[in-house]
């Protein structure tokens, strides 16, 4: 299958590569639902319930606690796939990453076209005056961190019971609907409305690389259960 992953990839433009959690665990950033998963670790509440919005207002010491242990991995960096990817959104052949992973990895490897379908640790604002902040104000800071205006600052990230941005789908949406090829790797697809997106794709090569399996392997043209960075690291541009 890994043959005719590379020939498709050697011969074929207008691709969109749609990811999770899983193309980052090889740059040292664990996944959510695998094993060693984050949501398979022991906290005093559901990971699940720790990040959404209601817990985010009520609790906001402990969400910043489980915050800047668990989902900012500082110091990781991109590996063979987020690499590969710049690569080929260089050479003409990739369109867009379509992304659910809020590290900032893509954009640390040089891909410029990333959709963070669920924000980015990269980017932080306050609540009452907007202003800006960057991960290391976040990171320099303890408990929970305040504008200068007294406001608390909050991670552009996408909480439970909070909206995708509107715009950000639409583009997402409009890149997977254009695309020729769809590449889906690292993703358990079990998050809604991101997994529901890859419906949306009318292309000629549907492409899944993941480790388990996914609800849509029946769908596809080509599908690789491997490390997406081992295979992707096999393309010769
Ligand atoms: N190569 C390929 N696949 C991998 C690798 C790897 N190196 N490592 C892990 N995987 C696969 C796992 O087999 C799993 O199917 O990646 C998938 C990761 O699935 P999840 O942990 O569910 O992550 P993801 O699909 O991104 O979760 C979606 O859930 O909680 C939310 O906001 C969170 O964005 C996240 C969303």
């Amino acid at each position: 299958m890994i043959e005719k992953f590379l020939e498709t990839i050697k011969n074929k433009t207008n691709i969109v590569f749609f990811g999770g959690a899983g193309v980052s665990t090889e740059s040292g950033i664990p996944d959510f639902r695998s094993v060693d998963g984050l949501y398979n670790q022991k906290y005093d509440y559901p990971p699940e319930e720790i990040i959404s919005h209601s817990f985010f207002l009520k609790n906001p010491e402990y969400f910043y606690n489980f915050y800047r242990n668990k989902l900012i991995c500082k110091g990781a960096k991109p590996n063979a796939a987020h690499f590969k990817l710049a690569e080929l959104e260089k050479a003409g052949k990739l369109n867009a990453v379509v992304t659910q992973n809020i590290d900032g990895l893509h954009q640390m490897a040089g891909s410029k076209t990333v959709y963070e379908l669920h924000g980015s640790v990269h980017r932080n604002y306050c609540m009452e005056c907007g202003k800006f902040y960057g991960l290391d104000f976040i990171e320099n800071s303890t408990g929970i961190p305040h504008c200068s205006c007294g406001g608390i600052v909050k991670p552009d990230v996408v909480l439970y019971e909070e909206m995708l941005d509107d715009l950000t789908v639409r583009k997402a949406v409009s890149a997977i609907s254009g695309a020729d090829v769809l590449i889906i790797a690292g993703t358990s697809l079990s998050v809604y409305p991101a997994a529901g997106m890859v419906r949306y794709f009318k292309g000629s090569e549907l492409i899944l690389i993941n480790r388990d399996s996914t609800p849509i392997d029946d769908q596809a043209n080509i599908v690789i259960h491997g490390k997406v960075g081992e295979v992707f690291s096999q393309i010769k541009i």
